[in-house]
């Protein structure tokens, strides 16, 4: 079931799919989050990464707790993203442990107490959890509408940082109308 996006602009393909993700039927969604966890268990990148990003979910978005949970438990470094006060329109990053205070962010997202001493260059990071709305077969992305996954990921592949996204296949659309600064992610896991 494809959009058919050439009619439809960025912030109607958000609507809708947002929407879309939202209306997933619980057993739907769990069978597919089950085909997600495992491809991320058995993935190659994940074994010699030491530094991973990921983010809390929200409005439908695919549940990274389980992940979280196997990232720590495989002694990993996870850190989550805040938006960063000494730099708008950049996220940082900051440590996130079992035990991490949250708060909670202008959107409405949690992310962890902002300790300029605590953030990570994200230059440091091994692999980038990335959120999405939608998608296509290029792996051309849409997101939230800010901007920040762009500008976190523009220069990756120097900077060494391997950004995986994250998606159901009711995210897919036909096409993305990219523009110039949209990063073509290198692997999106569907579930
Ligand atoms: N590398 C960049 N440098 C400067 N501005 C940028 C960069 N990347 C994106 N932007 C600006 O951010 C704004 C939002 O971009 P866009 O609509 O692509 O967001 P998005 O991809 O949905 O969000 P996100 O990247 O947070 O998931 C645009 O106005 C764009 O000009
Ligand atoms: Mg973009």
């Amino acid at each position: 079931m494809h959009l058919k996006s050439v009619a439809l602009t960025t912030e109607e393909i958000r609507r809708i799919v947002r929407q879309r993700r939202r209306d997933l039927v619980i057993s739907e969604r769990l069978h597919a989050e089950q085909s997600i966890y495992r491809q991320i268990y058995q993935h190659p990148k994940l074994l010699s990464a030491k530094k991973i990003a990921i983010f809390l979910s929200f409005d439908g978005e695919v549940n990274t707790q389980p992940i979280i949970e196997y990232l720590w438990q495989q002694n990993k470094s996870v850190y989550l993203p805040i938006i960063d006060l000494t730099n708008p329109h950049h996220l940082a990053f900051l440590p996130y442990h079992r035990h991490s205070q949250l708060t909670t962010n202008k959107f409405g997202i949690a992310e962890p107490i902002y300790d300029v001493d605590k953030i990570l260059p994200y230059q440091s990071l091994d692999i980038v959890f990335t959120p999405l709305v939608a998608f296509d077969h290029r792996n051309y992305r849409i997101g939230m509408g800010g901007g920040f996954y762009d500008r976190l990921l523009q220069n990756y592949q120097h900077d060494n940082i391997y950004p995986i996204g994250l998606a159901f296949k009711c995210q897919q659309i036909k096409y993305v109308a990219n523009q110039s600064w949209d990063i073509q992610l290198p692997e999106i896991i569907i579930g």
